[in-house]
């Protein structure tokens, strides 16, 4: 049904590369020619913003989450709800393991099983801890299940923002960037790996479970409702989503001929979801400037409870309570810049956010809006004192990764290379940045490099001034 078990993209061999590169040697045997030389796969994935994110020696391939969640009591019983749910793990080994882990976090695993036999494990805070016997080789592709389940709660990042199975009144809010996916499944959680998904959510009848792709199946046996969704496309972790609660689904075709299945929770007014209904000019104004749309399907989830936030989930973007204008339009062109292609290192986000909030300036510009230069203007007219400027784009820290000059400076970027390149060589650039790194993932330097390779120009002083210098950029 999927392309599972093909690494079908450049990001993947990337990824593979650098799993390798992180299995740890410690202990192990010297090398001899042609034998296993076995060894612990590393408890992150080299990333230095989150090191406990991903892993090594590991590259997964599918992941088929079965989850039967159970939401809070009616008030004023605590925002707990219960999760009783199974991971079924396609991966490869990429390095020869005696041991491997995955990321897990306040949900206890109860059984791994490794082609189909139970095999021996421990948890510590984000990790769970698997000992595979017969030891694995590097290359081989195993299937892992993973029993787990426990209580869930309000899950929070390092920056206190509410993250990962948020749970809600009427069931949760799942929206996990950078690192929450392992508060709901176990994951090799980092977007140096990508995989294709498929979700069974369990909820009680009358609830709704909205996760990413397509809608395929919805089934009703004792009051449980099961809720069907494939993902085929390759994603990172941090994008998918099983939001659970109280939605109307809204299904249509786009003009560009997208499948679209929209989630609004019938207790918001109208107002808060009006903007959904320029999806469709939308997609067809960012297929111009990016190309064609990447994914299977398309939609929103307009929820009644907020995270603070709005995330570009794949192919189905979550929106706390109102899905303004520009953050419709800034969620959407994540597809492309963020999900299609994703960044390399939690470093390289303003890959993502600059993109977005140019696309937005750009999407209102062409509708009547501020323009692009004048959005640009407005950033340049930030105060020269002010710590804005103190923040290093390419390099803005684990606690600076949605700070604002991410997303404005980001965005001011974009706009002072398309003035340098002009628009014929900016615009070819953006749709050669999204064939080449998409289904996988890009650095900055990429970014660099290919901005150099398109327009034929020495790019470094601009880049130097308005990504990597603390400082307002005067001349560049
Ligand atoms: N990527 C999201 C967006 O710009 C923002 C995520 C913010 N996350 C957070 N923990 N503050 O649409
Ligand atoms: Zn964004």
């Amino acid at each position: 049904m999927t392309t599972r078990g093909v690494f079908r993209s450049i990001g993947a061999g990337v990824a593979a590369a650098a799993l390798v590169a992180t299995a740890t040697a410690a202990g192990a045997a010297p090398d001899r020619p042609g034998e296993p030389n076995f060894s612990a796969g590393a408890d992150g994935i080299g990333d230095p913003y989150f090191p406990l994110a991903g892993n090594g020696g590991i590259d997964v391939v599918h992941y088929d989450l079965d989850i039967h969640y159970t939401p809070p009591e009616p008030d004023p019983a605590p925002l707990e709800g219960t999760m009783d749910a199974t991971a079924t793990i396609e991966l490869a080994s990429t390095a020869d393991l005696d041991q491997f882990n995955l990321d897990l976090r306040g949900l206890v695993a109860e059984s791994v099983v490794v082609d189909g036999k139970p095999m021996a494990f421990t948890q510590t805070d984000n990790e769970l801890v698997v000992t595979p016997r017969p030891k694995l080789q590097a290359g081989r592709n195993v299937t892992v299940v993973v029993e787990y389940g426990g209580t869930t709660i309000r899950p929070r990042d390092i920056e206190n923002a509410l993250y990962g199975w948020v749970t809600t009144r009427d069931g949760a809010m799942v929206v996990s960037e950078p690192d929450g996916s392992a508060t709901w499944f176990p994951v090799n959680d980092h977007p140096l790996d990508k995989a294709t998904y498929e979700f069974e959510i369990t909820v009680p009848e009358g609830l709704v479970a909205v996760a990413n792709g397509l809608l395929v199946g919805e089934s009703t046996v004792d009051g449980w409702t099961t809720w069907t969704w494939d993902a085929p496309d390759p994603m990172a972790a941090y994008l998918a989503t099983a939001t659970v609660g109280d939605f109307v689904l809204d299904s249509y075709t786009a003009e560009n001929g997208t499948p679209i299945i929209d989630a609004v929770d019938p207790s918001r007014p109208a107002s808060s979801s009006a903007n959904l209904a320029k999806t469709g000019a939308m997609l067809t104004f960012f297929e111009g400037l990016y190309g064609d749309y990447p994914f299977v399907s398309y939609g929103a989830i307009v929820d009644d409870d907020s995270v603070g936030y709005a995330l570009e989930t794949q192919t189905r973007s979550f929106f706390s309570r109102n899905a303004n204008e520009s953050t419709v339009a800034h969620e959407l062109a994540h597809q492309w810049m963020g999900n299609h292609v994703s960044p390399a290192q939690w470093s390289d986000i303003w890959l993502n956010e600059g993109w977005a909030t140019y696309s937005s300036w750009m999407w209102a510009e062409a509708n009547g809006g501020t323009t692009a230069q004048q959005s640009f203007d407005n950033v340049l007219n930030i105060s020269e004192a002010s710590s804005y400027w103190t923040i290093v784009v390419s390099d803005p820290g684990p606690f600076g990764l949605f700070s604002s000059p991410v997303y404005t400076r980001g965005a001011a970027t974009l706009h002072a290379l398309r003035t340098e390149i002009g628009d014929e060589d900016f615009f070819a650039l953006a749709k050669e940045w999204v064939v080449r790194y998409g289904g996988g993932t890009a650095s900055t330097n990429d970014f660099r490099a290919l901005a150099e390779e398109v327009s034929g120009q020495d790019l470094d002083q601009l880049f130097d001034v308005w990504l990597d210098t603390p400082s307002r950029p005067t001349t560049w």
